[in-house]
């Protein structure tokens, strides 16, 4: 039976009644709202509503509850209660008759919905900081693995400088860092709680709220009941705390797609995260990633609908907002799938360094390099640059490396060229100039990966 009989005389259409339950969705609730229940009930204590000896009678018949869809969640869904509210009152008044229909006592499902998603955000966050930090830790191990892997960097997909795999992977670890500190902050600004702020204007029982919201963990009540019912800015930042993550583990994954191509054959995926074709026997195809890259659609597209979906509604409570939970339990879900796959696909993957130190010496890499030595020896950097143009070219035209030319044919382009030209063109040197914080040298990535390793306690 709904919640709300009385001042209806026909049953709801069923077609409507699928149209609005949000029992299949919001079941995954159940655990936040018996704990919000407790403490609801607690506080009708103080207020006199319920008497100690009922109270425990409630909290009891709860915490068996509670139990039960611990072991079993799934069963809620064989309910046909409205939402996961009514399914609680229901089983609660089964448990302990009359005294159940007391526990709604000032309350409203519009501060409990919002309390019960804060709360579950809270356990979420919790979640998504492990796994994060498991992908940072990864990061790091493969980092500190391959601290001479020198391989091509690039801009616009042009080899650009060379780098080392090492620094790549800490890329990525920075990246990740910062996705838990905007989890950080997001559970900072969401640890106020809303129960007790009623339909709208407040529950007419005046009790301690902030006593209230400590006994559910929150650091204080909320100080607007008309904003506490309609706010869901944690949603919306939870959102875009998943598309910003999604957008990095997209990056990470185009990389490694690209090193992974026949093209570049700079890393090998292993069998456990790679699939076969049904038609070419050849392929090893890099689905994990390429799945990753695909689910960040539809992570930004979570927080578009919610943005959308909240835009211009009227306060207070609006049953648009129902809404919130299925973009955001979905997003947060393929967030968490993601960082570990990403994780797994790291794990095991091989690295073929000759091809990528191969790679690393092609392209000019380090033109930058004999430039940065013209500027040694007086030549102003513009001058320089334009002379390092004008040796490529030549070096292009003879298919020769810039180390491969002659000092004869290097001195044509500038007389200042001498024997010592050669060592600073090697790669080791190219990467270990780069000694400013943040750069590529040995040096640096050493520092970094030490850094990263005692902010991980590792
Ligand atoms: N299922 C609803 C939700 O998730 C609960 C609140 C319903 N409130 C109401 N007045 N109909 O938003």
């Amino acid at each position: 039976m709904a919640l709300w009989g009385g001042r209806f005389s026909q049953a709801a259409d069923q077609r409507f009644k699928h149209f609005n339950d949000s029992l299949c969705f919001d079941y995954r609730l159940a655990e936040q709202d018996i704990i919000g229940s407790i403490a609801w009930s607690k506080a009708l204590v103080t207020v006199n509503v319920l008497s100690h000896d009922e109270q425990q009678k409630l909290e009891h018949a709860l915490n068996e509850l509670l139990i039960a869809v611990q072991q079993d969640p799934k069963q809620i869904l064989l309910s046909d209660a409205e939402d996961i509210h009514s399914w609680v009152e229901q089983k609660l008044i089964e448990k302990v008759g009359d005294l159940g229909k007391k526990l709604h006592t000032g309350r409203s499902r519009n501060d409990q919905s919002t309390t019960d998603l804060k709360l579950w955000c809270k356990d979420e966050i919790t979640q998504l900081i492990n796994i994060i930090r498991h992908l940072r830790q990864t990061l790091v191990i493969t980092a500190e693995h391959h601290q001479d892997s020198i391989m091509p960097g690039y801009t616009h997909l042009q080899r650009a400088q060379p780098i080392t795999f090492a620094h790549w992977c800490l890329a990525y670890y920075e990246m990740l860092t910062r996705d838990e500190n905007r989890l950080q902050d997001t559970l900072k600004r969401l640890d106020v709680c809303p129960l007790g702020s009623g339909a709208l204007a407040g529950t007419a029982y005046p009790m301690d709220r902030d006593l209230l919201a400590n006994w559910l963990d929150f650091s204080s009540a909320t100080n607007n009941s008309l904003d506490a019912v309609s706010d869901r800015d944690h949603v919306l930042e939870l959102l875009n705390n998943a598309s910003i993550g999604m957008i990095h583990l997209s990056r990470f994954a185009e990389d490694l797609i690209i090193f992974n191509s026949g093209e570049a054959n700079f890393v090998e995926l292993s069998d456990r995260v790679t699939s076969g074709s049904s038609l070419m026997p050849q392929k090893k195809n890099p689905d994990a990633l390429e799945l990753i890259r695909g689910k960040a659609g539809r992570v930004i597209g979570a927080l578009t609908g919610a943005l959308i979906t909240f835009k211009g509604l009227p306060l207070a409570y609006n049953k648009d907002l129902q809404e919130d939970k299925e973009h955001l339990f979905d997003a947060l879900d393929t967030w968490s799938e993601c960082l570990a796959m990403a994780a797994l696909v790291l794990e095991d993957i091989k690295l073929n360094k000759d091809s990528c130190q191969e790679a690393a010496k092609q392209g000019y890499s380090n033109a930058t390099e004999l430039a940065d030595y013209l500027v040694a020896k007086g030549v102003p950097f513009r001058e320089a640059h334009h002379i390092v143009g004008e040796v490529v070219v030549n070096a292009i035209a003879k298919q020769k490396a810039l180390e491969e030319l002659t000092l004869e044919e290097l001195k044509v382009f500038s007389s200042v060229i001498d024997d010592d030209v050669y060592s600073i063109l090697s790669l080791t040197s190219c990467l270990s100039k780069r000694s400013a914080k943040g750069g590529v040298s040995p040096e640096q990535v050493k520092s970094a990966i030490i850094k990263a390793k005692q902010q991980l306690s590792m």
